[in-house]
């Protein structure tokens, strides 16, 4: 893994720098939220906005004109993943009163029907409804940019992406990092340069093909990598034993809710969570460690029953003296229900570009912007 060359963000492109009065002002936000029929079921991501959005609104800017994506509608309208349920939930967290009215900004389907939030802000429709967004499309950028004078990014969850909202756009405005990109980059360029030992990563959850890339490379950097959830079984069914750093499961809770040892006959069954005996040996590197980076659950943490294992660690982390990090959704999903959010240094909302960004890869959007 090669050392992230990005220090810090530079002053100047900081969103303090930038000078937003009587300005046409274009922000990109990651409103990227789980949505079940029309309702918002985590507006954590929505919230972390509100201190960029804020800020802005403070400086009194002519308009502001507010950009994101829902999902993966591949470059076609998708109905069911219109702004509308971003666009109200927006409206309750500023307190808005004004009706939510459509007004036409421009011809393609994200500038054709965008909802007003208020006389001056306005959200602009689902930007992957139009295919130029993926494709880093020049021309669909500068649809975009054109009604607009300054350009702000905060959208650290979608970093990772080469496209136009994240790069295009970047060449034809003059451009600066919100407050939510700042915080992230500096919680995360932290731990990649200066952690301090014992470093312990946690990694757990089912996304198998981005995890494994991740586990070989947070070995490198960090003590010891303890490793749960399904991409536990997956890293022991190929092949793989514990040492060089990497800590695996040794029992586990079959489907029955029996505990198991870990072996192929009882991977092959199925295991569900990690059981007592892992519970402590992870409990011990915990307790000994600096800074403790977690990332996915270490069972299957949605069923209760396959719960214990993720909570129990979640509280034992929470009550540690150490730098204390949680990365993904789902982790700090668990970590709200727990309660324990005010328990922990920094809790990420940048999904797969925090972990990218910490695995040592290229963020397109970062490296653009800091061009
Ligand atoms: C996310 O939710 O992780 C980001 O919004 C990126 O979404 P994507 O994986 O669909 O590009």
């Amino acid at each position: 893994m090669e050392d992230k060359k990005i220090v810090r963000i530079p002053s100047n492109k900081l969103l303090r720098a930038a000078n937003i009065s009587g300005k046409n002002i274009l922000i990109r936000f990651d409103f990227n939220v789980p949505i079940e029929q029309g309702k918002i079921e985590d507006d954590n991501r929505i919230i972390a906005s509100l201190e960029t959005l804020n800020y802005v609104i403070k400086k009194n800017p002519k308009n502001i004109y507010l950009i994101a994506h829902l999902d993966r509608p591949g470059g076609r309208f998708v109905k069911s993943l219109a702004m509308l349920p971003i666009a109200k939930e927006l409206k309750k967290l500023l307190r808005l009163r004004h009706n939510i009215d459509k007004v036409k900004l421009g011809e393609n389907r994200v500038l054709k029907s965008v909802y007003k939030l208020s006389p001056n802000i306005f959200l602009l429709e689902n930007l992957r409804f139009e295919p130029g967004e993926e494709k880093n499309d020049q021309g669909f950028a500068k649809e975009i940019a054109d009604i607009a004078n300054i350009y702000i990014i905060d959208a650290f969850a979608t970093m990772h992406r080469a496209h136009a909202s994240t790069v295009a756009i970047v060449e034809l405005l003059p451009t600066y990092t919100g407050f939510l990109v700042e915080k992230e980059v500096n919680a995360l360029l932290k731990i990649i340069h200066n952690p301090e030992h014992p470093y312990i990563f946690v990694i757990g959850g089912a996304k198998i093909e981005d995890k494994m890339p991740l586990i070989e490379a947070v070995r490198q950097k960090c003590d010891h990598v303890l490793v749960g959830g399904k991409v536990a079984n997956e890293w022991i069914m190929r092949g793989h034993e514990q040492g060089e750093k990497v800590r695996l499961p040794v029992d586990g809770i079959n489907k029955k809710g029996i505990i198991v040892p870990v072996n192929s006959a009882t991977l092959k069954e199925g295991i569900f969570d990690i059981g007592p005996q892992t519970i402590m040996n992870y409990k011990k590197y915990i307790s000994s460690s600096k800074t403790i980076v977690w990332n996915g659950s270490l069972g299957m943490a949605e069923e209760e029953k396959f719960a214990f294992a993720t909570n129990e660690i979640a509280r034992f982390i929470a009550k540690q003296h150490a730098e204390k990090v949680i990365l993904g959704g789902d982790t700090a999903g668990v970590i709200d229900r727990l309660r324990l959010s005010k328990n922990f240094d920094f809790v990420s909302t940048g999904g797969s570009a925090s972990t990218e960004f910490l695995a040592g890869k290229n963020l397109p959007g970062l490296e653009k912007l800091l061009k």
